[in-house]
């Protein structure tokens, strides 16, 4: 098969396939073609990728000659155009926040793998980009909130005197969450965290974080792992208790998503008003309209004191491994994908139908179709 690689647009640094996942395709019988320069701001020369075996060609040419195509950040529609019906796609999509564009990808008759559709089953946690990519948003996160802390994270004894640890709140400890609760105690910091779903106490205190209770919360074993929406009455009781925590935060890392909808509001304007003047607040769930008020996805602003770093591109800061993680999913993948060199689009293969969007000219993603 012919696959192709290419360089990502705007902002984006990270590139689909490290040159180690094209040396193993190569030698597999298949046939690598990469844009060039495609790896360049990951660090990985043009040089790399010839070594594992790849050509280096032009995008255009790329576009028309690839079977399989792969670019993280969704393809545009002309350059869609260019492919031709039959053509496999593989990148992060959102599919359930782009249903108009699935309808056109659809009817282009390009088949596409939304790499973020990857069910969240034990034999798929080896692909799953959205736990890579959630590990590196958690750490660097916290990196970004001691930085911009107008102080230390660890306690300090010193002949000046004695410095307090600062005070951590971490709200939604899912994969994002527990990494930026492990990567505060690291840096000394005293860490709370509170999740909808009360299984996750047990990990929250593994790592040395407290858990905050709010009982009540409704955890459906149905939604793999997902949090469910909560009843008003819940919300109430999750917002009181959870403002004496945010009030004496130093920093808080806000994570909470519920799959396909609007990220709920967490930490209000009132609470703001409350905290710590020079508290920083990162907020991860910035794309879908952020867990606190006054957030602006991709930008630091200062709202009543309080400073919120909106980010959903922080895998992109650290594009080296960033970049080393999603290949390895991509590659495991293609793994199911390919057999030697042909492809097995086996729609009985759980994995391969939950992550597959469109084939044939229609939707098949079942969450788009029931
Ligand atoms: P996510 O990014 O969708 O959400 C982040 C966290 O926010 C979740 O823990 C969620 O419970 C929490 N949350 C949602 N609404 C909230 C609210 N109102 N207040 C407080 N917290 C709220 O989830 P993520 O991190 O991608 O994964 C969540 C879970 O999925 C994991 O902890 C795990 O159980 C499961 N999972 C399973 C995998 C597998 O088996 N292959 C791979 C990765 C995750």
């Amino acid at each position: 098969m012919i696959l192709g690689v290419l360089k990502e647009p705007g902002m984006e640094t990270r590139v689909s396939l490290h040159p180690e996942a094209v040396k193993q395709l190569v030698g597999s019988g298949n046939q690598v073609l990469v844009e060039k320069e495609a790896g360049m701001q990951a660090f990985l020369a043009n040089q790399l990728y010839e070594d594992a075996g790849a050509k280096i060609v032009e995008r255009d040419a790329l576009l028309t000659s690839a079977e399989m195509i792969f670019q993280i950040q969704p393809l545009g529609t002309e350059e869609r155009a260019k492919l031709g019906k039959g053509k496999i796609l593989i990148g992060v999509y959102q599919p359930l926040v782009a249903k108009e564009l699935m309808q056109e990808i659809a009817q282009q008759g390009i088949t596409l793998l939304s790499m973020d559709a990857i069910p969240r089953i034990t034999r798929a946690q080896s692909m799953d980009v959205l736990s890579s990519m959630s590990t590196v948003s958690g750490y660097k996160a916290v990196l970004l909130a001691a930085s911009q802390l107008p102080r230390f994270f660890p306690m300090l004894m010193t002949a000046a005197g004695t410095v307090a640890p600062a005070k951590v709140l971490v709200i939604g400890a899912g994969v994002a969450g527990l990494q930026a609760i492990a990567t505060a105690k690291r840096l000394g910091a005293v860490v709370e965290a509170f999740d909808t779903r009360p299984s996750v106490k047990e990990q929250v205190e593994s790592l040395g974080g407290k858990f905050v209770e709010v009982p009540g919360a409704v955890e459906d074993k149905a939604a793999g792992g997902y949090a469910v929406e909560q009843s008003e009455e819940y919300k109430q009781k999750q917002s009181e208790m959870l403002e004496k925590s945010i009030v004496k935060s130093d920093v808080i890392i806000t994570t909470a998503l519920i799959p396909g909808r609007k990220a709920p509001i967490l930490v209000t304007r009132e609470m703001l008003v409350k905290m710590k003047p020079g508290a920083v607040i990162v907020d991860l769930a910035s794309i879908n309209g952020g867990n606190c008020e006054g957030t602006v996805d991709n930008q630091t602003v200062t709202v009543e004191g309080v400073t919120i770093i909106g980010n959903s591109a922080l895998p992109a800061t650290m594009p080296e491994d960033a970049t080393k993680m999603y290949s390895k999913n991509v590659h495991n993948l293609l793994k199911l994908l390919l057999k030697e060199d042909q492809l097995n689009l086996n729609f009985g293969d759980e994995i391969i139908k939950g992550t597959c969007i469109t084939h044939e000219g229609a939707i098949v993603y079942a969450p788009l179709i029931n």
